[in-house]
């Protein structure tokens, strides 16, 4: 029996089926994302990751299943309503406007939340249209504050290292004032100085703003270092769930990743990506 004094989820997936044409990309995936938590999604290139990352936010439609978010089922609410909702989100491959400052990126983050209904829009005059400016400029100034981008908030985005790219991506997720930060590889390409950046920018997002983290990593150091809970997928399906300690020990996840189900050689290997990380730095 589940523990009836368990925080309910504040995002779910049941039973999550995708396909593109002939290809599944996810086959009945479900889990659950608890408040206050660092949740990993892993798993070997073309699992499925990003496709589950798209469902959850909208992008895609999936052909059997539902995604339920505080409780409520959003399956059918178009993406734009969901990060409204509170679902922000970065993406794999940087998705800023690069001829844009990082200030102006952020403040397009923020919109997400602007954009009201017509009653909205009537009741919205006057006095609140300029608290609302001012909670805003505050909101952002917050966020350029944590993310330490003051020296670069005039600079064009496509000056910018790739590392701090990466960061912006992140202030402009956060300007949305999401509930749940929903992050696909957000050190990918960075070197051991920016990923230990964001890695505590990730921690401190948590516990200083109360963001529930829900990430896609390949760096496994970080995700066995910073997560409360593991989920893997492989070809499209969960094999396996539970504390990073649980998953690295599952030899299910060993035969995903090295086609044998070695847990010694998988543990052995996750360190020495460790180290290498460290090394490239
Ligand atoms: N828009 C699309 N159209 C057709 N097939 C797609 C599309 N997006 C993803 N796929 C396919 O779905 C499967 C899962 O891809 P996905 O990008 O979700 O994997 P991933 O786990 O994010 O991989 P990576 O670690 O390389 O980012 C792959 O077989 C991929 O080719
Ligand atoms: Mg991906």
């Amino acid at each position: 029996m589940s523990d009836p004094s368990a925080p309910s989820p504040l995002l779910q997936a049941q039973g999550v089926t995708l396909a593109f044409g002939g290809v599944r990309a996810l086959t009945e995936v479900s889990f659950a994302v608890q408040p206050g938590s660092i949740t990993a999604v892993i798993g070997p290139n073309g699992a499925g990751k990003t496709s589950l990352f798209n469902t959850i936010s909208g992008f895609y439609r999936p052909s059997t299943g539902s995604i339920r978010f505080k409780g409520q089922d959003i399956t059918r609410v178009p993406a734009p309503q969901r990060a409204r909702m509170g679902l922000g989100r970065s993406f794999q491959n940087i998705a800023l406007f690069r001829g844009m400052t990082v200030l102006d990126n952020i403040k397009l983050g923020r919109h997400a939340h602007l954009k009201t209904n017509v009653l909205d829009a009537l009741l919205y005059v006057g006095r609140a249209r300029r608290e609302e400016a001012l909670l805003r400029r505050e909101v952002e100034e917050r966020i350029i504050d944590f993310l330490e981008i003051d020296h670069i908030r005039h600079a064009p985005v496509s000056a910018l290292s790739y590392g701090l790219q990466k960061r912006v991506e992140m202030a402009r997720a956060l300007a949305m004032q999401p509930e749940i930060l929903m992050l696909d590889e957000p050190v990918a390409g960075m070197n051991r100085e920016e990923t230990e950046d964001m890695a505590r920018f990730i921690l401190d997002v948590r516990a200083e703003w109360g963001v529930t983290v829900l990430m896609v990593e390949h760096d496994m150091g970080m995700v066995m270092d910073l997560s409360d809970h593991v989920v893997v997928l492989n070809f499209g399906e969960v094999i396996a769930r539970g504390t990073p300690a649980e998953v690295q020990a599952n030899p299910e996840v060993a035969r995903a990743y090295l086609g044998s189900g070695n847990v010694g050689e998988l543990r052995s290997r996750l360190r020495a990506a460790g180290r290498a990380r460290a090394e490239a730095a």
